[in-house]
C-alpha cells in the first residue's frame, strides 16, 4: 500500500515544467480544478496567441483536446457538462478529464452548438484528437489552434472536414498502416490476445473503440460463462472505477477479472517502479504525544479555528519543517550521481486517502506558516481532495512527505520515498499505553510510532536519527514550538 506514494512521484518531477507551461494557457488555481482554455484573461499574462481565420458561422469544426503539458498524452473522460445540441459560449465547461496527474476541466474555446461528442464516460481521449464537434455561432470568429498551440494555416483548416459526421469514406488505418485505436483500447485487445485488425471499428475514421473490442470478445467467447461450461472462462475486463460494459459481460461467479488501471492508479504503477531505484534506509522510533494530546484538546476550542478541523497533522507538519531547518539534506533531491539540490521551500506533502485512491498533495512554504495557517491550508486541501477538485499546484512540488496512516489504524508502516524527494515519515496511531516515568512508576501515556525512510545515497542513518530526535522533541514538548513562531 505504501508504494502508492509512487503515484505522485511523477507529479513532483513535473512541477517545474508545469510552471513553464502557462503559455499554453493552462490555468492553475489552488482552489479550482485546472482549467484549459484558449481565451486570454486579464490575470494571466502569458497566453497562447491565436490565429484569426474567416468567419465560419454555421460551420462545424472539431474541438481538439489541447496539449495539457507535463507530457500528458491521454486522459480519461470523467464527466460531460454538455450533450449534443447544447449551446455553449467561450469558457463554458465542456467536460472533466482525469490524467495520471490531476483532474482537468476543459472549457469551450468557441461560441456554438455541440453537434457530436466523441467519447463516453471512462473512455480514453488522446491529446490532439477531437473531443467533440461544434457548430460555430453567428459572429463567432474561428480561432483555430493546433494541439501544440502553434498556428494552423487556412490551408490546413480547409483540409478539415466541414462536417465530419457526414463523411462517408472513413479511413480505418493511419498513414503508417496502423489500425486507429487508443493505447487503452490496444491494451484491452492485447489482454485478450486479439488482433485489432480483426475488429470492426465504429469510431471516427473507423477508429476501433473500447466497445468494439469488448463486442468482439463477447462474440468470440463461445457459450458465455455458464457455470458448467467446459471452456475456460475469459477474464472479465473492468476499469478501476467501475466495470466496463456490464450488459455485455454477465458476471459469473468465480470469473477472473482484468482491471484496466487508469489515472492515479495507473501512475502508481510507473512511479512505484521508479522508486525501486532508491536504496531505502528505515528508522523507527516512538513519540510520547501525551502533552500534545492535552494541548490539542485546548486548542480545538479556539474560536480562531472557526469551521477548521484541528488535528495533530498541522503540529506534526510544522515540527517537520522546523527539524528540516537543521537537517536540510532531508529536504533535497539527488541530481545525477554527484549533486544534491537542497530546496529552500518546505513543501510538506501528506498522503491522503482520496476517492480516486492515494494522492500526496502538499502544503507550500510551511517554513513561513504558523500552525493555524497550516491547519487552514490542510483543511482546504483535504476538502478539495475529497471532492476531486485539487489543482495541479496542490499536488506538485512537494519536497518532503508524511503519511498519517494512524488516522486509519496501525502502528508501524514502511513508507516508500516519493522521488525525487529524499525522505518520508509514516505516523502510526496514537495509543494510550503504559510507560515508566522518571521515578519508575507505570503511567498512562499517549504513544505514537514513527517510521522514517530516507534515500541512503545521500542521507546517513545518524543524520536521520538526529532529525527524528529533534522532530520528536517538538512534539513531546509542544510549548517549545511557540519559540519558533513568527
Ligand atoms: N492517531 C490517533 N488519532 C488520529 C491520528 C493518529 N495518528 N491521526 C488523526 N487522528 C484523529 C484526528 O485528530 C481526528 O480526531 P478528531 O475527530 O478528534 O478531531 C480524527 O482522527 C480524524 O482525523 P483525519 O480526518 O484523518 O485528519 P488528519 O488531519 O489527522 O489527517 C489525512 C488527514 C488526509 C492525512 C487523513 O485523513 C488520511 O487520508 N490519512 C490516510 C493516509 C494514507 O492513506 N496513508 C497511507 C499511504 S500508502
Amino acid at each position: 500500500m505504501f508504494g502508492s506514494y509512487r503515484c505522485m512521484q511523477r507529479i513532483s518531477f513535473c512541477s517545474k515544467t508545469l510552471a513553464n507551461s502557462q503559455h499554453l494557457f493552462v490555468n492553475f488555481s489552488s482552489t479550482k480544478p485546472l482549467v484549459i482554455s484558449n481565451k486570454s484573461t486579464p490575470h494571466r499574462s502569458s497566453c497562447r496567441s491565436f490565429h484569426t481565420a474567416e468567419n465560419r458561422h454555421g460551420k462545424v469544426v472539431p474541438f481538439l483536446l489541447a496539449d495539457i503539458g507535463e507530457g500528458i498524452r491521454e486522459v480519461v473522460i470523467k464527466e460531460w457538462f454538455v450533450v449534443e445540441g447544447t449551446h455553449v459560449e467561450q469558457f463554458d465547461r465542456i467536460c472533466e478529464v482525469q490524467s495520471d496527474k490531476a483532474s482537468v476541466t476543459i472549457t469551450s474555446r468557441y461560441d456554438g452548438r455541440i453537434t457530436k461528442r466523441h467519447y463516453n464516460i471512462d473512455d480514453t481521449a488522446l491529446v490532439g484528437d477531437p473531443l467533440l464537434e461544434i457548430e460555430l455561432s453567428k459572429g463567432e470568429v474561428d480561432q483555430v489552434d493546433d494541439v501544440n498551440g502553434s498556428k494552423v494555416t487556412e490551408q490546413l483548416q480547409s483540409e478539415l472536414p466541414s462536417n465530419p459526421i457526414s463523411e462517408k469514406v472513413l479511413p480505418r488505418e493511419n498513414n503508417l498502416g496502423k489500425v486507429l485505436a487508443t493505447p487503452a483500447v490496444r491494451r484491452i485487445a492485447s489482454e485478450y490476445k486479439i488482433q485489432l485488425g480483426d475488429v470492426v471499428g465504429t469510431g471516427k475514421d473507423g477508429r476501433v473503440m473500447k466497445e468494439d473490442v469488448l463486442n468482439y470478445v463477447n462474440k468470440a467467447i463461445p457459450g458465455r460463462s455458464p457455470p458448467a461450461a467446459p471452456a475456460p472462462s475469459q477474464p472479465q475486463v473492468s476499469t478501476m472505477s467501475k466495470p466496463v460494459n456490464q450488459q455485455q459481460f454477465d458476471t459469473a461467479v468465480g470469473e477472473d477479472t482484468v482491471i484496466i488501471l487508469q489515472g492515479i492508479k495507473k501512475a502508481m504503477v510507473k512511479s512505484m517502479t521508479e522508486a525501486l531505484s532508491i536504496p531505502h534506509f528505515g528508522y523507527y522510533d516512538e513519540v510520547n504525544m501525551t502533552e500534545l494530546v492535552k494541548l490539542r484538546k485546548e486548542l480545538k476550542k479556539s474560536p480562531m479555528l472557526g469551521e477548521v478541523q484541528f488535528t495533530y497533522m498541522p503540529v506534526m507538519i510544522k515540527a517537520t519543517s522546523l527539524a528540516l531547518k537543521d537537517y536540510p539534506v532531508l529536504n533535497s533531491s539527488l541530481i545525477g550521481e554527484d549533486k544534491v539540490l537542497q530546496k529552500a521551500a518546505h513543501n510538506i506533502g501528506f498522503a491522503m486517502d482520496s476517492p480516486d485512491g492515494l494522492i500526496v498533495p502538499n502544503i507550500k512554504d510551511v517554513q513561513n506558516l504558523s500552525i493555524l495557517e497550516i491547519a487552514i491550508e490542510l483543511d482546504r486541501i483535504v476538502k478539495l481532495g475529497q471532492q476531486r477538485k485539487l489543482g495541479q499546484d496542490d499536488i506538485t512540488g512537494g519536497t518532503f512527505s508524511l503519511s498519517n496512516i494512524g488516522s486509519i489504524g496501525g502502528t508501524y508502516a514502511k513508507p516508500v520515498i516519493l522521488p525525487p524527494q529524499a525522505a518520508i515519515g509514516a505516523l502510526g496511531k496514537i495509543q494510550a499505553l503504559p510507560r515508566y516515568d522518571e521515578d519508575d512508576n507505570l503511567v498512562k501515556q499517549y504513544i505514537m510510532k514513527v517510521s522514517w525512510s530516507a534515500d541512503h545515497r545521500i542521507v546517513e542513518g545518524a543524520l536521520m536519527a538526529r532529525f527524528s530526535n529533534l522532530w520528536r522533541s517538538y512534539l513531546e514538548n509542544p510549548s517549545t514550538l511557540i519559540l519558533h513562531m513568527k
